[in-house]
């Protein structure tokens, strides 16, 4: 069973063979979607919906994520494991970035590191690459800009496909591996998928990409409220596992749980 490495990736473009992510959080997951042949696991920000309980992922530190990341890259054999970078642990500049990346590297096992933006996040990745470490970057709607982007907006739509592009360009010529296109209109995926030689990973980017990416609490059938419609559910783990709780709660009150063969 030979390790993904990034190189996997950029021969996966070049084949014209997707390649698929799910993000993880915890070594249970990991190792599900590790053995099932997901191509690579991102430990997201994310975590801060679906696992701290935040309302956006901007409270999330490093510290939040480091021993998430190390649970999931401690328990892969194949799958290639991506660090996101929190909001605030990057903006300042290159060296901190760097810090960071860094941080991630030596702390948790992972194999490469992600961060949110193009142009603006350009010295970052290229200061990070220096170091040896691979970056994925990631464009488009970028969470952790949800504010100043005023809300879980499609980027990219008419004129801005320009800046778009603009980014896509800025962060392969920085030395990202990859690039994620979250929430973009397809043909525009498309274009920048064509036009760049890194691979492209959408998220809500429409088929005409190299790889696919979604959160696996959305992909499970956990998340409550509003699915983003660029969602497939795959599994009902909600209604799964109210049932069985259910179904527990009813055997104590009934006296059918414990039985003999459940008791010393
Ligand atoms: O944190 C995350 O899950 C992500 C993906 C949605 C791209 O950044
Ligand atoms: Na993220």
């Amino acid at each position: 069973l030979k390790r993904v490495r990034t190189r996997h990736f950029q021969a996966a473009k070049e084949e014209g063979s997707p390649f698929t992510g799910l993000t993880s959080y915890d070594m249970l997951t990991a190792q599900i979607f590790d053995e099932a042949g997901i191509d690579f696991l991102l430990v997201g920000d994310s975590a801060g919906n679906n696992v701290l309980g935040y309302d956006t992922t901007l409270p999330v530190t490093v510290d939040d994520l480091i021993p998430l990341t190390r649970a999931v890259a401690g328990a892969v054999k194949r799958a290639f494991v991506v660090a996101d970078m929190p909001f605030g642990s990057y903006e300042t500049g290159p060296l901190e970035a760097l810090h960071t990346a860094v941080r991630f590297m030596k702390e948790t096992g992972a194999h490469a590191v992600k961060l949110e933006g193009g142009r603006r996040s350009a010295e970052q990745i290229r200061r990070i690459v220096d170091a040896g470490i691979p970056v994925m970057a990631h464009i488009g709607f970028t969470p952790q800009s949800e504010h100043g982007l005023g809300g879980h907006l499609v980027q990219g739509r008419g004129q801005a496909a320009d800046d778009l592009l603009a980014d896509a360009h800025a962060v392969e010529e920085a030395g990202a591996f990859a690039v994620v296109l979250e929430m973009v209109p397809a043909e525009v995926a498309k274009r920048v998928t064509a036009e760049l030689r890194i691979p492209t990973i959408g998220v809500g980017a429409g088929p005409h990409v190299d790889g696919q990416l979604l959160v696996w609490t959305d992909w499970a059938g956990f998340t409550t409220g509003r699915v983003p419609r660029f969602v497939k559910q795959y599994a009902d783990l909600k209604t799964v596992l109210a049932d069985a709780a259910r179904a527990y709660k009813a055997d104590v009150q009934e006296r059918t749980f414990p039985t003999d063969e459940h008791s010393f």
